[in-house]
């Protein structure tokens, strides 16, 4: 199937998707090039990417394509976080980070694997001063009580049979 399949990945949640999803669509799965403008696309593009509070390599990238790419080919942007599924649905942070082009571009949620005994010590800094930060909100989400409750904790939630509507786009949206 026509398809270009892109992806960010720190600790191989998103690339394992990346690349199961490229085996499904008989292509293979590359990172996010340093230079957007030297992609050239077969098909429709499928962008994953790790949610890293408000990074989002693969929202940096849509946002660094041409204009002529995004008339020409078909995207799909998936986020793969930890934010529990209806409120990352709910939230579409992805949408704020796209800004003007949230609207030419698909989004989905995927959920992913947070290893504490895995994390660099800048991730583990940043979600240390996050947690301490969370406990003293007075009305917490569900999410925020999930991410206090798991914290420390290595809480895999990567589930590929969650790729089966990225596929379903990609076929829908063929040449
Ligand atoms: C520093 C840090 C910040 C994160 N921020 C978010 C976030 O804002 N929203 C979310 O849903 N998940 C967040 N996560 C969880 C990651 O998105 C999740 O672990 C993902 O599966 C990592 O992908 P990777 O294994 O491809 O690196 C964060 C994880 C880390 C380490």
């Amino acid at each position: 199937m026509a398809c270009s399949v892109y992806y960010s990945s720190y600790y191989g949640s998103t690339r394992e998707y990346a690349e199961a999803l490229a085996q499904r669509l008989g292509t293979t799965a590359e990172r996010i090039p340093e230079l957007a403008a030297a992609i050239a696309p077969q098909g429709p593009i499928v962008v994953l990417s790790p949610a890293h509070g408000p990074l989002n390599d693969g929202a940096t990238f849509v946002l660094s394509l041409a204009d002529d790419i995004l008339e020409h080919y078909p995207v799909a942007l998936a986020t793969v976080g930890m934010t529990l599924d209806e409120e990352a649905v709910a939230k579409d942070a992805t949408a704020g980070l796209l800004n003007k082009r949230a609207d030419r571009v698909a989004r989905f949620y995927l959920p992913g694997r947070l290893n504490y005994s895995e994390l660099s010590t800048q991730h583990a800094m940043l979600m240390k001063g996050l947690i301490s930060a969370l406990r003293l909100k007075p009305k917490k989400s569900d999410n925020e009580k999930n991410m206090i409750a798991t914290y420390g904790e290595d809480v895999d939630r990567v589930d590929l049979s969650r790729l089966d509507p990225l596929v379903a786009w990609v076929e829908k949206n063929q040449p």
